[in-house]
């Protein structure tokens, strides 16, 4: 592809950064690729809104069909969220040979592991680390940096929404409601946020990270999971009393093959370098049987660290298909088990 045709999905918090980082970052990106990278579609739900990025008119569509079917784009970004009319969506480009990038943790969580095979079978790819702890490059590091070794624990902040409203209880007394309001003015929230205080976004997270790491297809309904929704400013200043910060943590581990994964509120000394973590900024500990103990550090939700994922899968994704690569992505050896069984 000496030049690539994308077909955007969303121009919202991370779609605008997108736009942003394709435009502003165009020299490296085609250095670095070997190909120009232009924008075909742009799926929105309201045609009429005001966009905060430059934009052809003419780019804006809300009909799926005319980026999931065009025949001229190769890659479709992914950045609207939803999961089953999302799912519908992706599978059709799938079939339609096209690769994918997506952040949407909550449809990976879901549908990842038919997702990857449909991929597999079209010999497509589907690139995904924009969904896990925003701007660090966690999924690319299981996957390639640490490809080599046996991963036995992954723990962290892995939700940036929660780590903001806890930091600013804690270092400002501010109260719940309205350091919630802000998490979402700043873009960082999911479009519903329940998911984010209750926990079920850092468990779909954390749940993603184990079964890439352990190999295995951990049930959602496995993971034990406590958000941050009954943390009062009481429960904040006695454990600052105590010498201790509250964290929202996820922990995935095995031992002798049966994995275990949590998110919970939990209490950290607080020169712990984990309770060191502040705002939007997630920090994941993996512990590789070789490698001992890594640390990733950096800004876990917003528009831009998200879009710079987004748009390095996307490079990936246009290197890969020079180089005639795809099929690439890891389906786990219980999901192919389970289909066989299922077609019998
Ligand atoms: P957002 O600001 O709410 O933007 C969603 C965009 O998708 C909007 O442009 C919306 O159109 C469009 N859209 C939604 N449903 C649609 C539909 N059915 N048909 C057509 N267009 C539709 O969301 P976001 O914060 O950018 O998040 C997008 C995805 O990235 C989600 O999966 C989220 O979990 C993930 N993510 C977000 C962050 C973050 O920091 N925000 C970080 C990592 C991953 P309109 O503009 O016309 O309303
Ligand atoms: N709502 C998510 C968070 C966005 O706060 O971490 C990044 O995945």
């Amino acid at each position: 592809m000496s030049q690539v045709n994308v077909g955007l999905c969303g121009l919202g918090t991370v779609g605008t950064g997108v736009v942003k980082l394709l435009k502003d970052h165009a020299d490296e990106i085609k250095y670095k690729v070997g190909s120009e990278i232009n924008i075909k579609k742009i799926l929105v739900h309201n045609l009429e809104k005001e966009r905060d990025v430059a934009i052809e008119r003419e780019w804006l569509t809300s009909e799926p069909s005319e980026l999931v079917d065009h025949p001229e784009i190769d890659i479709i970004i992914e950045v609207m969220g939803g999961i089953e009319d999302t799912n519908l969506l992706l599978e059709r480009a799938i079939q339609n040979k096209k690769h994918i990038v997506t952040a949407n943790k909550d449809l990976m969580a879901v549908h990842g592991q038919k997702l990857l095979r449909l991929a597999k079978e079209n010999d497509c790819d589907i690139f995904y680390d924009a969904s896990v702890a925003g701007g660090i490059p966690i999924i690319r590091s299981l996957t390639d940096g640490l490809a080599s070794d046996r991963i036995q624990k992954i723990m962290g902040i892995v939700n940036g929404t929660t780590n903001y409203i806890l930091t600013k209880m804690t270092d400002e007394e501010l109260a719940y409601e309205p350091v919630l309001k802000e998490a979402q003015a700043l873009g960082f929230a999911e479009a519903d946020p329940t998911s984010d205080v209750d926990g079920l976004d850092a468990a779909r997270k954390m749940t993603l990270l184990a079964n890439l790491s352990f190999k295995m297809e951990i049930d959602l309904d496995d993971v034990e999971v406590t958000g941050i929704r009954n943390i009062s400013q009481e429960d904040i200043t006695f454990a600052t009393s105590l010498g201790y910060t509250i964290k929202l943590i996820g922990i995935a581990s095995i031992h002798h093959g049966k994995a275990e994964v949590s998110v919970e509120p939990t209490l950290l000394p607080k020169d712990h370098p984990l309770a060191l973590v502040k705002n939007e900024y997630n920090a994941v500990y993996v512990h590789g049987e070789a490698v001992g103990e890594t640390m990733f550090y950096g800004p876990g939700a917003g528009s831009m660290p998200t879009a710079t994922a987004v748009v390095s899968d996307l490079m990936e994704a246009v290197k890969n298909s020079r180089l005639g690569i795809s099929g690439t992505g890891y389906v786990t050896p219980q999901f192919e088990k389970q289909l066989k069984e299922d077609n019998e």
